[in-house]
């Protein structure tokens, strides 16, 4: 097995942290533990643009829950302290709470969170506390019962995810984060709905510009709905005033509503990018590292693992590679696209 650096680097500590190329270390892992989603959004995995033969993993292709384990044991020593389980729809993976609870006793991990689409939260909430999932994100566009199904494809029924929120209230989970990706002339009328309907709650709504991931969902600019659009009109019903980060590199920024009922969240990809401070990795759930959401291939790493690849050397695998990372696809968009550079892994294999 190559190493690319010595081994002695890398510490459980976290003391040899990796930069790279832009002095950026590696915090976050977001781990996609399965690319199958019984919902088929427009802007992630539209029903009719992506090839309908297209072959998802099979069981045998997906990193088993032992070897995930393994590699997140392996970026934790890098640095890594938070983890992020995403799928496709991660619930769709057998035995998840199994998972959370393996990865929950590695020393060094204070944050374990979980984006979902919710419909099968009635079914898992509960277990997923029990098994030390700290944090839940959840996927809701639209309170419109036709604007969501139209948004998930013609899949899901927004009374489903209502009772996944609610099911995820009772088995523990407090300020729930509630993303909304924003398409203009289709679910951007009803922002001030969503707004009204969480305010008070305790949850967070954020509010996402619709980003060109991937290769099918034809994405188009005038599609996109700024965030300063939004602040506007949001803060035009309910005053706003902005607050700081909760941390370096947060990627929504934060207001408060000034009558105290709450906060809500803005993501700008698009109009402000934020990839200056990105500490993310992300994990596909066939063992690919990726360094950007953007990225057009990914990084092996189930071949060494299955091929009895140590710690140290797994560690040194992931350091040499976060080493050489260069990516700020945000920031150069408008380069990138006018060369036609437009090939990238889809949201769905590495879970936004
Ligand atoms: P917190 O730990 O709660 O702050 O989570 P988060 O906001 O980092 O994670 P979440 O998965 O909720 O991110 C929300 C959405 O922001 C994702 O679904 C993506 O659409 C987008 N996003 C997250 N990370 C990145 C990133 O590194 N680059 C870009 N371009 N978009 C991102
Ligand atoms: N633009 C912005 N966010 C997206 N997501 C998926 N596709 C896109 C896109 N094209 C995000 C959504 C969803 C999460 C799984 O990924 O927030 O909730
Ligand atoms: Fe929609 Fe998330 Fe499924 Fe993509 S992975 S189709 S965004 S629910
Ligand atoms: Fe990070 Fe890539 Fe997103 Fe920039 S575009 S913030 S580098 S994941």
């Amino acid at each position: 097995m190559s190493r690319s650096i010595p081994i002695e680097l890398v510490s459980a500590s976290g003391a040899a942290t990796p930069r790279d190329t832009l002095a950026r270390p590696l915090r976050d892992l977001r781990i996609s533990v399965i690319d199958r989603c019984n919902f088929r959004c427009p802007y992630c995995m539209p029903e009719d643009q992506y090839a309908q033969d297209y072959e998802f993993l099979s069981k045998d292709q997906r990193l088993r829950f032992e070897e995930i384990e393994r590699l997140a044991h392996a970026f934790v020593a890098l640095g890594v302290r938070k983890l992020r389980l995403t799928g496709g729809e991660p619930l769709l993976r057998r035995d998840l709470p199994h998972l959370i609870e393996q990865l929950a006793r590695i020393p060094g991990v204070e944050d374990i969170a979980m984006t979902t689409n919710a419909v099968l939260l009635p079914k898992f909430a509960q277990a997923l506390r029990d098994a030390g999932l700290h944090r839940l994100t959840v996927s809701l566009d639209t309170l419109d019962a036709e604007t969501f199904r139209q948004m998930s494809g013609g899949r899901g029924e927004v009374a489903e995810v209502l009772d996944g929120i609610a099911a995820a209230e009772r088995a523990g989970f407090s300020k729930i984060k509630l993303n909304c990706v924003v398409m203009r002339g289709v679910n951007d009328g009803q922002v001030v709905d969503l707004v009204e309907r969480f305010r008070g709650t305790g949850h967070i709504v954020r509010f996402i510009e619709y980003m060109d991931v991937g290769t099918v969902n034809q994405w188009r600019g005038e599609s996109v709905v700024s965030s300063a659009e939004l602040i506007a009109r949001i803060g035009a019903r309910w005053p706003l005033e902005s607050l700081q980060p909760n941390y370096r590199g947060e990627v929504a920024e934060r207001y408060r509503f000034s009558d105290g009922a709450g906060e809500v969240g803005f993501i700008s990809s698009v109009s402000q990018p934020f990839c200056g401070d990105c500490s993310r990795a992300r994990l596909s759930a066939d063992g690919k590292l990726y360094t950007c959401l953007f990225a057009r291939t990914g990084h092996d790493l189930r071949a060494p693992l299955r091929a009895g690849a140590n710690d140290a050397e797994l560690a040194g695998l992931i350091a040499a590679r976060w080493t050489q990372r260069t990516d700020r696809y945000s920031e150069q968009r408008a380069e990138l696209r006018a060369r036609g550079e437009q090939k990238h892994v889809e949201m769905f294999a590495v879970g936004g």
